[in-house]
């Protein structure tokens, strides 16, 4: 009994390392910021999509952008380099202004794995644009938005194809 007892432990702790090793090989991680659109219509909303979906097919790459006219909050999630090239291209981008990080974390597995950039129109935003004026973002935890793009991922349905 006692031999038996100390087998299951055993293996209780190898999983527990195996979720660990796991979590490095996969070098996935989530980055998540919000920015003012500079410059808010439907031909600039399409042409960044395209540029988005066109270089995120290439590099692994997959997300949402939630957008309003007054804010653009995005994840970005893949293999720890591309995503960070395509954050500085991103940061880079006169198209929107005042990039802020919110969130980068390593995770396990994708939120939008079928999406090469998920287009939501922030019906999931409960935040009005007086509160994203007043900085409301600043005070949110990264767990608030996490749980923001959580509801976003289970809300996805055709219309938010790629
Ligand atoms: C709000 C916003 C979101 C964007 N999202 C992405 C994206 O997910 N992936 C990406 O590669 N480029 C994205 N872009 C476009 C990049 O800024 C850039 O134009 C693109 O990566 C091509 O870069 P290059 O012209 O240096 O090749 C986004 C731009 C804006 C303004």
């Amino acid at each position: 009994m006692e031999l038996e007892g100390r087998a299951e432990s055993c293996q209780g702790r190898v999983t527990a390392s195996l979720a660990g090793c796991l979590l490095i090989i996969t070098n996935l991680t989530q980055l998540i910021y919000a920015s003012q659109p500079f410059g808010y219509d439907s031909i600039i909303l399409s042409s960044i999509l395209n540029d988005a979906r066109r270089c995120n097919l290439r590099d692994d790459i997959t997300g949402a952008l939630v957008c309003r006219h007054d804010i653009y909050l995005q994840l970005l999630e893949g293999p720890y380099e591309p995503v960070t090239a395509a954050y500085m291209r991103i940061c880079r981008d006169d198209r929107h202004a005042g990039i802020q990080k919110l969130v980068s974390r390593q995770v396990t597995s994708r939120m939008f794995g079928e999406w090469a950039m998920l287009h939501d129109p922030a019906k999931s935003l409960v935040w009005t644009r007086d509160q994203i004026a007043d900085g409301i973002l600043d005070r949110m935890s990264p767990n608030d938005i996490v749980e923001m793009f959580e509801s976003v991922s289970r809300n996805a349905g055709p219309e938010h194809a790629s």
